[in-house]
């Protein structure tokens, strides 16, 4: 038995969907456990690239089996066009499951998003506006509508009636919106619903079949630790748990199940939307960092936010999910350096200086970086394939990461493409 949960270490974009890629060349289920199409997992295959919302990021193996756990929130437009667009490149759908619990993002949920935000005016969280929050608000209120709503048309007109009767009144009255028309809606819902309806399943049948068989389960976590709901940076954080017990949760299986828990990180940190961030670079090498690493949002487009490595956030992440060995990504970024500072630890307000992560919101928003500057390398590595051929200067990088962490680290990126990975330890030999 082998479940392998990969998750983000920090606020997103780490690089979890070429990791997963890389991984599943060895797998037999990829499956997403939380978050929704606010997810954009980047791989780069042949120098084609392939952006993946709501797809798990093994989809490009034929035969490979992928599936889409309960935990996840699915828009049926954005699923869709997933879908019609994979199609269209000729990759084969067959082994894609989705889970009949999973909720669905519906138009009011994207709405209520854009309106929610714009309502927070200077306070708001700077979402995706992919109507994540408010669909994992009403699953909560436990007036969400569920993928196998759509087998029953029945059922889903009564649904959607019932919802959009206390919507449109939000809608109309609070954020001054035109209303929804109930019909319109249905009929475009059900029209969704016949061309996902041949995927719909019970996944946590699937994933813990697939455990007992003794197959390579990859959990490919999307969002990232600091944006857990719980956990996180809150409320500057996503509505879902993509910490690594997320994935007992959003999949239906037992912590029993999981071997081992790799944790992806940047070999800086970026962060998309508001909140802390007290690692964050001076406007200037911020812009270095963003140019160099392409630093500009897969879902919205957006300029990330660019920062030095912090170990105080690494550790804390470490402690939340228990990673077992680190993927360490885009470490050819930082080749353009002479000397990387790295955050070792945060002086807090009240002069404090922690290691730890500040448990109370207004330390760690006020959290000064306490940085150790560590000499660059200065050269490209993106060619390396063996980590005997990495400059001293980026072994001692990585060692220094290891050291701080207390996890040892099993793949460095060196760039965007698939081949461009130095292995230093078998992640799925180790599970
Ligand atoms: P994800 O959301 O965690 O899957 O990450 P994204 O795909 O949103 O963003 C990561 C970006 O970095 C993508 O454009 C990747 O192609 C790219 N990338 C991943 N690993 C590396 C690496 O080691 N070096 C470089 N230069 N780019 C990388
Ligand atoms: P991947 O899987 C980076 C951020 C948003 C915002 C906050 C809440 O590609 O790493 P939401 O739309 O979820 O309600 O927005 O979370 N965010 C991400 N940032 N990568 C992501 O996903 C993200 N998904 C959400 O920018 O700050
Ligand atoms: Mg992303």
């Amino acid at each position: 038995m082998a479940g392998i949960v990969i998750i983000g270490a920090q606020w997103g974009d780490e690089g979890k969907g070429k990791i997963v890629d890389l991984l599943a060349e060895h797998g037999d289920l990829v499956i997403r456990f939380q978050g929704g199409n606010n997810a954009g997992h980047t791989i780069v295959r042949d120098d084609v690239k392939w952006k993946f919302h709501l797809i798990p990021s093994g989809i490009l193996y034929p035969g490979l089996k992928c599936a889409i756990g309960n935990g996840v929130v699915i828009d049926p437009k954005v699923l869709t066009g997933e879908l019609d667009d994979l199609r269209a490149k000729g990759i084969d759908l067959n082994g894609l499951r989705i889970s009949a619990n999973a909720h669905l993002i519906m138009p009011y949920h994207m709405l209520l998003d854009h309106a929610g935000e714009a309502r927070l005016g200077k306070l708001q969280i700077g979402t995706t506006r992919r109507g994540i929050g408010p669909a994992y608000a009403d699953k909560a209120s436990r007036v969400g509508i569920r993928v196998q709503d759509l087998l029953d048309e029945k059922i889903l007109r009564q649904k959607i009636q019932t919802a959009l009767s206390v919507k449109n009144v939000l809608l109309r009255k609070i954020y001054h919106q035109r209303p929804i028309d109930k019909d319109v809606m249905t009929e475009a819902t059900l029209r969704y619903a016949e061309r996902i309806r041949p995927f719909i399943a019970d996944t946590s049948l699937i994933v813990n079949r697939a455990l007992d068989e003794g197959k390579v389960v990859l959990c490919e976590g999307a969002q990232a630790t600091l944006l857990d709901l719980d956990h996180g940076t809150y409320p500057f954080v996503t509505s879902s748990n993509p910490i690594a017990a997320g994935a007992c949760v959003g999949l239906g299986f037992g912590p029993t199940r999981i071997d081992a828990v790799l944790g992806v990180a940047k070999a800086y940190v970026t962060r998309v939307g508001a909140g802390g961030f007290p690692s964050e670079a001076d406007p200037e090498r911020g812009e270095r960092i963003r140019e160099q690493g392409a630093e500009y949002g897969t879902v919205t487009g957006r300029e990330r936010r660019c920062g030095w490595l912090d170990l105080v956030a690494l550790r804390y992440a470490t402690r939340l999910n228990g990673f077992t060995q680190l993927a360490v990504t885009k470490l050819d970024v930082l080749s353009i350096f002479e000397s990387i500072p790295v955050c070792t630890h945060y002086t807090l307000p009240d002069g404090t200086v922690t290691e730890d992560f500040p448990g109370h919101q207004s330390d760690f928003h006020h959290a000064q970086p306490v940085y150790t500057d560590l000499p660059g390398w200065n050269t490209d590595i993106s060619h390396v394939r063996d980590a005997g051929q990495l400059p001293a200067a980026a072994r001692d990088y990585l060692d220094f990461i290891e050291q701080q962490v207390g996890v040892p680290v099993a793949i460095v990126g060196i760039g965007q493409r698939r081949d461009q990975i130095i292995t230093l330890r078998d992640v799925l030999a180790a599970a």
